[in-house]
């Protein structure tokens, strides 16, 4: 199957086509009940694992943290966690995110001292310096050096969902009337010189992917055809891989219901993939191996993202390569899995998934 054959991605060596979606379940990124999550799906057979959106500051700022070697933990915890994964022919990588804080930002509570910024100002959030952007784009670049220091195989920017790579892009909320606003082309400088100066950082050989939102679905919002010109330029920064998703924050359209269709976003990764020489990553309610499959030979992508699936089913890629497909266990698509992103009750250890009550709760039931 065209879904088990190898891609090599700078040097980094890919097993097979299947990509752990980034799904943030705050459930931390190197503690026991996070490893155990994340350590089942690498056994489940995925090629590669894309750990959740992360803000840059947690990976060169100590008061993200609110500790004082919290940066120095996260490289030490991350070097032994990155082994393990190794061991199982897993590659794992992290999404680096910026949530609108400055100058710090942990991305689940504000950091003392820090404001919400946007590119333009807004009801409650104010326009970012020339000097802070510079700023933020050295974090991107600091994170992604801290990021493959760690033992981490490549890193993937978040330029979608309506964040901060994304804001600047979308004419919406980017009113800018300095050479990062304005027109298409200076809409893209913030995304083009973080690439640039991640690249920098990273040398050439180390792969950095890049999430681009190819549609936010939002009046005024990015467009396709703004995107299919974008994801030319990123290329030509030195992006490797491009994800290609969709949809806001806001709109909650990233994950479709089950009343979308299957595959329902793979027309974006097809249109991307027309413009550009590097694999494409098609996500979106891929979640039969036919489906997978018939993309894969049709040339629509190169890799298929799982997201909600492998939370359902961590061993989805092991059963398909067996010939034990109809073993899976099916996603219901439910979005019960948003829970602890959208509850302040939810606690680690709470349920994630409507189906599989062992998700995110592995360390608590270990498997016989
Ligand atoms: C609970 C949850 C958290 C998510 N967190 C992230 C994230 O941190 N970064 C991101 O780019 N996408 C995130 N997504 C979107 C997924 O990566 C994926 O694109 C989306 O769920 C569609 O794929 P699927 O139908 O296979 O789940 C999240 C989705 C879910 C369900």
């Amino acid at each position: 199957m065209k879904l088990f054959e190898p891609l090599k991605i700078k040097k980094m060596k890919l097993k097979n086509r299947l990509v752990m979606a980034p799904m943030q379940l705050v459930l931390g990124l190197t503690n026991k009940r996070a490893r155990t999550y994340y350590m089942e799906r690498a056994k489940g057979g995925v090629g590669c694992i894309v750990l959740a959106a992360t803000a840059v500051d947690l990976l060169v700022d100590d008061k993200a943290w609110g500790r004082p070697d919290g940066v120095a933990r996260f490289t030490e915890t991350m070097q032994s966690f990155t082994d393990d994964v190794h061991k199982t022919g897993a590659k794992i990588g992290i999404q680096l995110w910026h949530g609108n804080h400055f100058p710090a930002g942990n991305g689940s509570a504000d950091v003392p001292g820090s404001r919400r910024v946007a590119p333009s100002a807004t009801d409650d959030m104010k326009e970012l310096t020339r000097d802070e952007i510079q700023s933020i784009i050295e974090k991107f670049a600091m994170a992604s050096k801290k990021a493959m220091e760690s033992g981490l195989d490549f890193i993937e920017l978040h330029g979608a969902h309506g964040y901060l790579l994304c804001q600047f892009f979308s004419g919406t909320d980017n009113k800018r009337t300095d050479e990062y606003g304005g027109d298409l082309y200076a809409r893209m400088r913030f995304g083009l010189e973080t690439v640039k100066s991640v690249r920098a950082a990273v040398g050439n050989d180390f792969p950095v992917f890049y999430r681009l939102g190819a549609e936010e679905k939002r009046a005024g919002g990015v467009t396709l055809r703004q995107s299919k010109l974008f994801a030319i330029e990123l290329e030509k920064a030195g992006v490797d891989v491009m994800d290609v998703s969709i949809g806001h924050v806001a709109n909650r359209s990233a994950s479709p219901s089950k009343r979308a269709s299957m595959g329902t976003y793979v027309y974006l990764a097809e249109a991307i993939k027309q413009n550009i020489k590097i694999p494409v990553i098609a996500v979106g309610r891929i979640h039969t191996p036919e489906l997978a499959e018939t993309i894969l030979a049709q040339q629509k992508a190169d890799l298929i993202a799982l997201g909600r699936q492998l939370i359902t089913d961590p061993y989805w890629p092991q059963k398909v390569q067996e010939g034990k497909a109809k073993n899976i266990i099916p996603c219901q698509s439910c979005n019960t899995c948003f829970r602890p992103l959208r509850s302040s009750k939810w606690k680690p250890g709470d349920p994630i998934c409507k189906v599989n009550e062992r998700a995110g709760r592995e360390i608590d039931m270990p498997l016989p």
